[in-house]
């Protein structure tokens, strides 16, 4: 579906796979017969057009805008602060619409599922999920009141007599009721047309492809008969990701849809009858009633099966994806195969002619590769049985995320036993994701037949599983003993559940589980979040200064109306080309040939573009040459095509033939580059105190080292750049989605050998970027501007997020090693370190981020005797670049690494070696910088207060105590996070402001919108220096037309720097004005606006800011680079299922000194947004390639970052109150960066968990945990008799598949 032809852009494009929910909209069918209308939400990027037909689609447009009126959803979304970037918001919008269409009173339940498909990068998703629970049932409130209070009667308490703490960041009262009676009606039109028209089949034919949707069986058996190779699109879920990413192509597609035999729904004696084509949110719902209505017995397979439509996909994938779709693609990662063959589903097949049944199980009984159905055949139903008297069902999956992630390994497992006892009659049990499909453990099940369910069977049962579900080392991607250890502990999840069952059968002669197995039985669930957030209110401020109030961000409303314009939204300008890249396929080689000819002859194709096209500097990968001889990774931008559409482009890109000579050596991990003295030069080191010294004389050291992974930016737009050559004086406007408009001018500028005045940048706002949109930015929009230099037409480039993830790199991966000594009351004395950062394969940023690394890496800590070390190491990876925190979320990790490590070897607790070695009293950081400890500890105390740290720690104890499979963890971690860039001219700043005679604002300044409210808060800042209202200034866009070479908007500096330009640009003008203010003190601003033009006052003004005073010696070790601190705390809870690896994020509690804020509410959202992107770097988000270095994580289908299900149950967040900071505009502080690293408390309160584990199982000696600390990694670390089956059991072959990164 394509919104750019008809102008509707606010359903945003995101991954193209289904994978991110920015496209959801809501379809509506009617049904003649019932005459019920079906509301349903879908993702619009595997929406084929020709499915549509009869069919109603509402867009974000269609719920609401502001020149209609804007929706309640909408509105409360913005109000309650629930967009940042905004690129994820109408797609939020449009899940919680369809929820609401369908319930208007929806549990919170049932509306935490339906963003399940929606991800957000920027705001830690509870600000949305605020704004959702104002539609639900139950209270909005933290519904804490059983630990005797809640956040609605906190605030009073809060008050002291100095300060007023505040927890509303919106007011409930503002918002207008939700009336469903306003609601869009369905199209009376289609109705009629529903009614009227007689189904008749439909053929539309398209350029490559013909679509038939036929309406009766019989028709479509002759189809299939006359097409074998066609596939049946239903949800088109399987098949789209294939055609568009695979680049499998259909000449035909068949619809089966329309067909009712492929929808039927009947119930039978003996169980149920599904129609193939019924979407899983039907066959969900169907289940659901099913076990409400049968008795327990008779419904365990259908609990089974429920179990898995739970988590499968997000709602817009259930929504459309077909029951006979997930069966027939018979992918690994079916969630419903094994549980269905497992459980004796019976197939209703057809063909011209034929009809038969065989049971699902038939068509894995061989394994791999023996498909029993024909390419005539389609699946007309499936039946579900009842289960019966003595027969326990049960599913299982695994995921790298709970929910919208398909499994690294499920399972469906049955047995019945003979009547009233336990000796297994018949056994049944099937894996996914093992191998390329669902596998049986037929073997097993028949060995086991005439056992008694008891340990000896499970143990034979475990070794026989091992032998006979062989996993080969290469095969169907990687972790090969953790899928093992999986098959073996889902086999004794369902022992222990099956015990239970028993047990329940017969108390007298079945002992069931021990009590403290039993928790393991449960999975974890998600829940709403409560959430509470406190910051300080100035109750003696004027009501109409906007400072320190949580005021909605400015484009907020837009956001959520999809009203908000980014670069792919702007209007084609005529003639416009589109661009597509041609990017390496090789890590490290020469071009002996790039062969365009059957690209260049591609429809629509108008130009290619090489290194030879560039007039002037050709500044990619630094190198002068007219051509591109050598590639130093995959992903590097060989030529690129242009063309009249995107689809040609691309089309014709792929078609692009290079010839390579491959080169070696292939550097790709760290520990090659060192092994090769590969290296970026210079090497830095920091020193303070005498290490070597220091070292004779403590009691105890330890050496180690922790390996982190890097980070995909992930930001929702990918990178977009709009380059329109104006035809005259060479000048050329580019619009593009970068954090740093005026390098992108130079680039651009010296690509094209013309002055900079003639490359104007434009910059209206950014849909996130972290760091992710700078040097990279600047090349493609070089390429970009190349291109439209040469064809002197509009060229549009888009990446898409597959070529986003393999070009443009991401957080440096890195490698920490260090060696600790100190005495045995816990008080560090020395510390070596060194660290090497992963930076691809050209230096870009990587200097300066191993430079912060060290700056940062003391973390709170004082250390008397420190050194450390960091290296760049030059590999053939795609460049990484910078990314939110720039190094410190790195090298700190390890250092609460080392922290660890000392209070297990003194066998204190972390939290006293933090305590102990914590910055105190005025002191001086390893590079000589004086700092003023007194917030850190403050936060610190807070934190351990709010959090009741103590007593959680012992609730932990003692649930770990009375568990045995789950256990939970606690950490707290301190942070001191140091601001500036390290020098004075990176931290200038300028503003223009235009007072234009009606009294209206026109604000400008250097810094960019990308979803951290820079622009509201500048508006604030005005605002308040003006006394006027902030509805009478505008900000329009940022341009290196209005402010020349601003700096890059990084490292939490835009606020503080572009604050004090505006407020600079406003103070000269307010001192205009103040004559003619004098005179006529009673006027009006408008009065004095039109004297003061009258008088002939300049009434518009520039502001200046030189920047902060800093610097840093790298020769000496010594320097100033940072202005001032920020100070935070974090205290985790978590809880762990050891069989599985998986965990739950039970609660957070975060105090953080950020001074006096602007605006709570931005400066809460960016604490947890980045606290949250924290959970991701430290837990989940895994990057892999493939031994010959190409990014194998290229989607959200691979890459997950966090989705709603993994942020904290209970989420508090409170700014540390009476905090001044001398330093920044109006005693604030950056805040952008310091909460990702937070995000560690997590990490460390896993590491707890997993230390719990090992000392209840004895198992004393040291144990290191990288990050990110993944289910696979907890579950290896929870060492037990399974995991230790692997180690003794066959290892296969093992190629390796993909490196982790
Ligand atoms: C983002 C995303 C997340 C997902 N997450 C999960 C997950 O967690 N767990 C999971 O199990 N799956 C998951 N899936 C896969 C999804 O469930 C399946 O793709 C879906 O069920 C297939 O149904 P469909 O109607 O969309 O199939 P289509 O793509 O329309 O067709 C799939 C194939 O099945 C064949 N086919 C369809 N119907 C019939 C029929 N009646 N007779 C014969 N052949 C037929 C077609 O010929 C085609 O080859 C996910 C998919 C996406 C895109
Ligand atoms: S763009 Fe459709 S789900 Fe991501
Ligand atoms: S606001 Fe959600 S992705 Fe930016």
């Amino acid at each position: 579906m394509t919104a750019f032809s008809v102008r509707l852009t606010g359903t945003k494009y995101g991954c193209g796979g289904g994978g991110c929910g920015a496209c959801t909209v809501m379809i509506s069918t009617y049904e003649p017969t019932s005459k019920k209308i079906r509301h349903y939400s879908a993702n619009a990027c595997l929406l084929p057009i020709c499915s549509l037909y009869g069919a109603a689609v509402t867009t974000v447009e269609g719920v609401g805008s502001t020149k209609t009126r804007i929706h309640p959803v909408q509105e409360r979304l913005a109000k309650c602060h629930g967009s940042q970037c905004g690129f994820c918001s109408p797609g939020m919008v449009m899940s919680i619409y369809t929820l609401l269409r369908n319930n208007p009173e929806p549990t919170s339940e049932q509306m935490i599922a339906a963003l399940a498909g929606n991800l957000c990068r920027c705001t830690g998703y509870r600000p949305i999920l605020d704004a959702c629970k104002t539609f639900c049932k139950e209270s909005v409130c933290c519904q804490r009141k059983a630990n005797g209070k809640c956040c609605l009667d906190q605030e009073g308490d809060l008050i002291d007599k100095e300060e007023k703490i505040s927890t509303r960041l919106f007011s409930t009262d503002e918002f207008q009721p939700l009336d469903p009676t306003q609601e869009l009606i369905f199209p009376p039109e289609l109705m009629r047309m529903a009614e009227n028209q007689p189904k008749r089949t439909l053929v539309f034919c398209g350029e490559r492809m013909t679509w038939i949707s036929p309406v009766s069986l019989d028709e479509l058996l002759d189809l299939k008969a006359a097409h074998p190779k066609a596939p049946l699109v239903v949800g088109n879920t399987s098949v789209g990701p294939e055609m568009k990413f695979r680049g499998v192509f259909h000449p035909i597609v068949i619809a089966p849809a329309r067909i009712l035999d492929l929808n039927v729904v009947t119930h039978m004696d003996d169980g149920l009858t599904l129609g193939a084509a019924c979407s899983l949110s039907l066959v969900k719902d169907i289940l659901t009633n099913a076990i409400s209505e049968f008795p327990e017995e008779k419904t365990k397979v259908f609990c089974a099966v429920l179990q898995q439509l739970r988590t499968l996909g997000g709602e817009q994938i259930r929504n459309v994806a077909s029951l006979g779709g997930n069966i027939i693609s018979r992918k690994s990662t079916s969630d419903l195969n094994p549980v269905l063959a497992a459980s004796n589903c019976v197939l209703n097949l057809a063909s011209k002619g034929r009809k038969r049944q065989i049971p699902l199980s038939d068509i894995f009984a061989d394994g791999v590769g023996n498909n029993t159905i024909t390419s005539e055949e389609i699946l007309v139903s499936v039946h579900i049985p009842h289960s019966r008297k003595g027969e326990y069902v049960s599913a299982f999956r695994q995921a790298p995320r709970r929910e919208n992630a398909l499994p690294i390994t499920n399972a469906g497992m049955r047995v019945l036993f003979e009547d009233g006892t336990d000796i297994i009659k018949d056994l049944s049990i099937f894996y996914g994701g093992a191998i390329s499909t669902t596998i049986c453990a037929k073997q097993t099940c028949w060995t086991l037949i005439g056992r008694h369910w008891n340990e000896q069977m499970l143990d034979e049962a475990c070794r026989l599983l091992l032998q006979e579900i062989a996993l080969p080392g290469s095969a169907s991607g990687e972790k090969v003993d953790y899928k093992k250890t999986l098959i073996v502990s889902f086999f004794y999840r369902f022992f222990l559940e099956v015990l239970q069952s028993l047990k329940k059968m017969d108390p007298c002669h079945y002992p069931g589980v021990p009590m403290e197995y039993r928790s393991v039985l449960q999975d974890f669930q998600t829940k709403m979040p409560q959430s509470i957030q406190i910051y300080q209110a100035n109750p003696s401020q004027s009501p109409q200064d906007p400072v320190g109030r949580p005021i909605m961000h400015q484009s907020g409303i837009m956001h959520a109306t999809g009203e908000a314009v980014y670069v792919d939204d702007l209007p084609s300008v005529d003639g416009e080309l589109f661009l597509a890249v041609v990017t390496s396929s090789r890590a490290h080689a020469k071009i002996v040939s790039i062969d365009t000819s059957e690209a260049l002859q591609g429809p629509g194709v108008f130009d290619i573009i090489t290194a030879h096209d560039v007039p002037a500097t050709n500044e990619f990968y630094y190198s002068d040459d007219p051509e591109i001889i050598f590639v130093i990774c995959v992903g590097q931008i060989v030529c690129a095509v242009v063309a009249d559409s995107d689809v040609h482009a691309k089309q014709a890109a792929a078609k692009v033939k290079i010839e390579y000579e491959v080169l070696e050596p292939v550097i790709l991990t760290i520990e090659e580059a060192i092994k090769h003295n590969s290296f970026f030069e210079p090497k830095r080191k920091l020193e303070q105190g005498n290490v070597d010294q220091a070292f004779e004389t403590v009691d105890n050291i330890i050496e180690g080292e922790i390996h982190i992974g890097g980070q995909e930016h992930f930001y929702m737009e990918t990178q977009s750049v709009l380059a329109v050559p104006k035809g005259e004086d060479k000048e050329m406007d580019v619009y593009v989605s970068t954090q740093h408009p005026a390098i992108i001018q130079e680039m651009v500028a010296a690509s094209l050998g013309v002055p900079a005045n003639r490359i104007m940048c434009h910059v209206k706002r950014v849909g996130g970027a972290f760091g992710g949109k700078l040097l990279k930015t600047g090349l493609l929009a070089s390429v970009a501007a190349v291109a439209a230099n040469k064809t002197s037409r509009a060229v549009r480039l888009i990446l898409s997020r597959g070529d986003d993830m393999l070009i443009t790199g991401g957080r440096h991966p890195f490698i920490g090693k260090y060696k600790v000594g100190f005495m045995n009351d816990g008080r560090i004395r020395a510390v070596d370190t060194k660290y090497y950062i992963n930076a691809g394969c050209t230096p870009d940023e990587s200097i300066l981020v191993a430079e912060v690394s060290l700056l940062k890496m003391d973390n709170a800590y004082k250390i008397p005797n420190l050194r450390c070390w960091a290296c760049a190491c030059k590999t053939n990876l795609p460049s990484n670049a910078a990314f939110r925190g720039f190094g410190f979320p790195q090298s700190a990790l390890v250092t609460e690494t080392w922290i660890t490590g000392v209070a297990d070897k003194t066998g204190l607790s972390p939290e006293k070696i933090r305590e102990i070695n914590m910055y105190k009293e005025n002191a001086q950081t390893h590079f000589k910088q004086k700092l003023d400890p007194q917030n850190l500890i403050r936060c610190w105390n807070e934190c351990m207060e709010k959090s009741a740290y103590y007593s959680r720690k012992t609730a932990v104890i003692e649930f770990n105590k009375q568990n045995y499979w789950k256990k939970k963890g606690i950490a707290i971690v301190p942070m001191k996070f140091p601001f500036g860039l390290g020098t004075r001219y990176l931290s200038q700043a300028a503003a223009l402001v235009h007072i234009y005679t009606d009294g209206s604002v026109l604000l400008t300044h250097g810094g960019i919108e990308m979803g951290q409210g820079i622009h509201t808060k500048m508006i604030q800042v005005a605002s308040r220096e003006l006394n006027i209202p902030m509805s009478r200034i505008h900000f329009c866009e940022t341009s290196t037309r209005t402010v020349p070479n601003a700096c890059a908007s990084v490292g939490s500096a835009g606020t503080d720097v572009n604050g004090m330009a505006v407020k600079d640009a406003c103070q000269t003008l307010l001192k205009r004005l103040q004559p003619i203010i004098n005179k006529n003190p009673k006027g009006t601003w408008n009065d004095w606006i039109k004297e003061a033009f009258e008088q002939s006052v300049s009434l518009s003004a520039t502001g200046y800011f030189r920047g902060y005073d800093e610097n840093m010696d790298w020769e000496k070790g010594e320097g100033q680079p940072f202005t001032y601190f920020l100070y935070g705390a974090a205290c985790s809870e978590v809880e762990i299922n050891c069989l599985t690896g998986d965990h739950k994020n039970l609660r957070t509690d975060i105090v953080m000194d950020i001074g006096c804020s602007i605006n709570p509410a931005v400066d809460i959202g960016q604490i947890e947004g980045a606290f949250v992107q924290g959970i991701g770097l430290y837990t989940m988000e895994e990057l892999k390639y493939s031994p010959e270095g190409v990014l194998c994580t290229r989607g959200p289908d691979q890459y997950k970052i966090p989705a709603v299900c993994d942020i904290p149950e209970q989420f508090s967040v409170s700014l540390l109150s009476s905090s001044q900071n001398p330093y920044a505009i109006y005693a604030s502080k950056g805040i952008g960066e310091a909460g990702l690293f937070l995000g560690c408390s997590v990490f460390f309160a896993l590491r707890d968990a997993v230390t719990s584990v090992r000392n209840e199982r004895g198992l004393k000696n040291t144990f290191s945990l990288n990050s990110p600390l993944t289910a696979e990694q907890i579950r290896a670390s929870c060492a037990d008799d399974f995991t230790e089956m692997m180690t003794n059991s066959e290892s296969a072959s093992s190629t390796p598949w993909v490196i982790s990164m």
